[in-house]
């Protein structure tokens, strides 16, 4: 039986110039490459899950302009139930990103993703209530994402929240989430908001080349990264955290889930755009089996 994953988030259209040099402030250069991709933390971690084989559904809003359809049917080509991403009045979420040297910096517009309010989630309810793991991000209006929470834990559902980009976060949303998977930038600011408690059971750190740590008991684990010839990383926390929810979903340990993200996060970044690399469970499991020889 596939685990069913339940992702509540963005949905965003990546507009992509890739870069030997940044301009300064007034400065006109000329740009590598240029690309549109299917993006936003919410779709892609969707979108991970999905290829590595879970019954993924997403919630989100899509705009009313080209980018909504064009975004909503690649989420239907990856095989992601969309009844529930609905359009609405107003541009459809961007990312406007510059890739250079291998990193990138991003701009997001909200646009559509801005109408996921709590009433919107609420009316969803029974869609959450259904699932094994709910995944969310802060892409979207936090009520709705606390709104979410609170339905997966009235309904015995595990929630993991992806703390970006990161904001402060309510006692009350904590409490209700069973992991927290920031990057170092963004755990430096969760960190306040978390007893040691808390950070011991909940938070696992990603930290891009150099693994993810988490705490198993009073002892702190690391897993390592792979190695992987990168050529964006765009997404690939979001990979990490698909990969997380599916391994997760299936019953495997949090050691586990982390070494699968990692592979799921590897492979992500040999491909240009958050989505293109993301790979399926078999070649996810073949990459993991050639590493360790
Ligand atoms: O995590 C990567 C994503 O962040 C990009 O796809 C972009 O849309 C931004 O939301
Ligand atoms: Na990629």
């Amino acid at each position: 039986l596939k685990p069913k994953i339940t992702v509540v988030g963005s949905i965003n259209m990546d507009i992509v110039t890739i870069t030997d040099q940044l301009p300064k402030m007034g400065e006109t250069l000329i740009g590598n490459q240029f690309k549109m991709n299917p993006g936003g933390k919410g779709a892609n971690q969707a979108v991970a899950a999905a290829r590595l084989g879970a019954d993924v559904r997403m919630i989100g809003c899509v705009g009313n302009d080209s980018f909504g359809p064009l975004l909503k049917q690649n989420l239907q080509n990856e095989g992601i139930n969309v009844t529930d991403v609905e359009p609405v009045t107003d541009s459809t979420g961007t990312a406007t990103i510059v890739v250079y040297d291998g990193d990138n910096s991003i701009i997001i517009v909200p646009g559509a993703n801005q109408h996921v309010t709590a009433a919107f989630v609420e009316s969803k309810r029974d869609v959450i209530a259904d699932s094994d793991v709910l995944i969310l991000q802060l892409e979207i209006p936090l009520e709705a994402v606390q709104k979410a929470a609170e339905i997966a834990k009235e309904h015995g559902v595990k929630v993991i929240l992806n703390p970006a980009p990161i904001r402060k976060l309510p006692r009350e949303l904590i409490e209700k989430i069973n992991y927290l998977t920031p990057n170092e930038h963004e755990y430096t600011l969760l960190q306040q908001g978390l007893d040691e408690k808390e950070l011991k059971e909940k938070v696992i750190l990603t930290k891009g080349s150099a693994g993810v740590a988490f705490y198993q008991g009073e002892k702190e684990v690391s897993i390592p990264a792979y190695p992987v010839k990168v050529v964006d990383t765009t997404g690939a926390g979001d990979s990490f955290n698909g990969g997380f929810a599916v391994a997760l979903s299936k019953g495997h340990s949090v050691s586990e889930a982390c070494r699968y993200g990692n592979a799921v996060a590897a492979l992500s970044t040999t491909k240009l755009g958050a989505q293109t690399g993301m790979p399926t469970n078999e070649e996810a499991e073949a990459f993991i089996k050639g590493m360790e020889g």
